[in-house]
């Protein structure tokens, strides 16, 4: 058993999520500051296979035991598959899942259950083909709705929608989503809207979730859910009756900073200490060395902030968080 990996404020780190790409086949408004650079080819360099690999085992050694891997969109990766196969062997790492925007799971949510990919989280934040278009920019929301009906045939469970909430733009369709979990096993999560490098004006589409409790208080009274595996930031409540759950991720109205338990590693092999701070140690120069690798993880397990320190006021939290890359660089 590797050790535990432990922060300066008794954070136990064992969830790595690691980017593999900045592109996207979908550009959603709010998601970055130039909808055009969504399907951009070139930048940095990106990890390979192998790269990828040794970042996890070094991760897996110290004491992760559960890696996400995100985007960008992952699926646009032509070897995604080979990716899945290298990490699912790693023996100890307990939970291989994968968030997308679900356009591709059509075609490949059975070669990736059957590479060893575990669950996939699906962001969807409308169930409306017309406002789907809109916020996508373009997308056809039947492709990600299929996405899902094959991941839950695939077993890729459990399955996870989440649905950034924005105001004026999908609040009119929050009962939908909650209505989702009652007939299929999958849980439907909302997230507040982060500020981030991405559209200016954040504070016209912020909408905190008491909203959504609200409206599902209308439809059926609601069973508290206990803890779930893995501490994620997600407070979760069911419909009495429905098979899946709902989640509610608010990082600006409920601060859930001292139960961080995570790393992110970016596409061109940073290691992000946390999602807000600028701060990113290089990897790139040290993936050839597995004891480099090493001191890399340890430099950052100590650059975590002060959970402490983080703004309590949400609004002063805005100020503070000055992230210089966009969601759709960082992978959420
Ligand atoms: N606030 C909250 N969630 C965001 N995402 C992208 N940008 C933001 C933001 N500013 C979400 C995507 C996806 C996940 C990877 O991050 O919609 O669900």
């Amino acid at each position: 058993m590797p050790e535990k990996f432990v922060d300066p404020y008794g954070r136990d780190v064992n969830y790595l999520r690691l980017s593999v790409t900045e592109q996207c086949n979908l550009s959603c408004f709010y998601c970055r500051s130039n909808p055009l650079e969504c399907g951009k080819k070139g930048g940095k360099a990106l990890l390979g296979v192998e790269e990828i690999k040794s970042i996890a085992e070094v991760a897996v050694g110290l004491g992760i035991t559960r890696i996400r891997l995100t985007g960008g969109e992952p699926l646009i990766r032509f070897d995604i598959i080979d990716i899945v196969k290298a990490l699912s062997a790693i023996p100890g790492l307990n939970d291989l899942s994968l968030t997308t925007n679900g356009i591709l799971l059509e075609k490949m949510a059975f070669k990736l259950a059957a590479a060893g990919l575990g669950r996939v989280n699906i962001s969807l934040d409308s169930l409306d083909e017309a406002n789907f278009k809109n916020i996508t920019n373009g997308g056809k929301l039947q492709s990600t709705l299929q996405g899902i009906e094959n991941s839950l045939k695939a077993g890729l469970i459990p399955l996870k929608i989440n649905m950034v909430l924005l105001k004026g733009i999908n609040d009119h369709e929050i009962e939908n989503f909650l209505t989702l979990t009652i007939n299929k096993e999958l849980d439907v999560r909302f997230i507040e809207y982060m500020p981030t490098q991405g559209p200016k004006k954040w504070s016209n589409y912020f909408l905190p979730l008491q909203s959504v409790v609200k409206i599902a208080e209308k439809i059926a009274p609601l069973e508290n859910v206990p803890g779930e595996h893995g501490g994620g930031p997600a407070q979760y409540f069911r419909l009495k009756g429905a098979r899946g759950k709902v989640g509610l991720i608010s990082p600006l109205s409920r601060h859930f900073c001292h139960s961080c338990n995570r790393l992110r590693i970016t596409p061109d092999g940073k290691i992000k200490p946390c999602l807000f701070s600028s701060d990113e140690i290089d990897l790139s120069d040290s993936l050839s060395s597995k004891e480099k690798i090493k001191e890399g993880f340890y430099e950052a397990l100590k650059k975590k902030p002060d959970p402490q320190k983080t703004a309590v006021n949400p609004a002063d939290r805005v100020r503070q968080y000055q992230s210089k890359r966009t969601m759709s660089q960082i992978g959420g």
